[in-house]
């Protein structure tokens, strides 16, 4: 049997923006109190270089909010494509209605910084949040500020700070939400060349 994170290596922290600069949909992870969560989120992105920084909005409704509100730390999971039917599905269910990491079968590990849970199944890289509290835009907008404390990421798909989206490793291209459960992976790569 694979070992989780068989393949992870550590993202150095200037590179941790890269993770998320293109969109894919991630997957939040969150525990307080003995009660862990998962959900899909497609709204994030890089706020920041040094120190990495993100922003990400996480509807005040769930229960994600509610443990990362108690816990001030989330970690953030990239699913690859070959995980696009468990995105959606926490995506489209509560943890309110119970254990989804339990419901999923999902392999976690204890995040090294924060112990958030990180989840090992079909995802290609990690990062670990230190909420920074911004009362305004949490309330108003549901939108989350942190800090990248760590972040990880599958050096078949994600190496030297650079993602590298192949015919050969499609199943670890990110996930991209288009809406209704349907989804694009991350795919052809496109070099800009200077114009003349
Ligand atoms: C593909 C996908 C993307 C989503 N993106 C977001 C998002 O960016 N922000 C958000 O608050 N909810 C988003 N959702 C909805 C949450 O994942 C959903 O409300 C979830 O049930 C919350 O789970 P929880 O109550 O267990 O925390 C998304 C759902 C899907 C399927």
């Amino acid at each position: 049997m694979t070992q989780p994170f068989e393949h992870f290596k550590p993202v150095d922290l200037d590179h941790a923006s890269r993770l998320l600069n293109h969109g894919p949909t991630v997957l939040v992870t969150s525990a307080h109190a003995g009660r862990r969560n998962i959900m899909a989120a497609a709204w994030s992105m890089p706020v920041e270089f040094t120190p990495p920084r993100i922003a990400i909005v996480i509807d005040k409704n769930t229960l994600s909010r509610e443990l990362i509100a108690a816990s001030g730390v989330f970690g953030i999971c990239l699913p690859g494509a070959a995980a696009a039917d468990l995105a959606y599905a926490v995506g489209t269910s509560s943890g309110r209605e119970g254990d989804k990491f339990s419901r999923f079968s999902l392999v976690s590990v204890p995040g090294r910084q924060t112990g958030v849970p990180l989840v090992a199944d079909g995802c290609v890289a990690w990062l670990e949040c230190r909420l920074i509290p911004e009362r305004h835009t949490e309330h108003a907008y549901d939108t989350c500020f942190a800090e990248v404390v760590a972040a990880a990421a599958d050096d078949r798909v994600f190496s030297s700070g650079h993602w590298s989206f192949r015919e050969d490793n499609a199943d670890l291209h990110t996930l991209h939400h288009l809406g209704a459960g349907n989804f694009a992976r991350a795919s052809a790569m496109i070099k800009a060349k200077p114009l003349p």
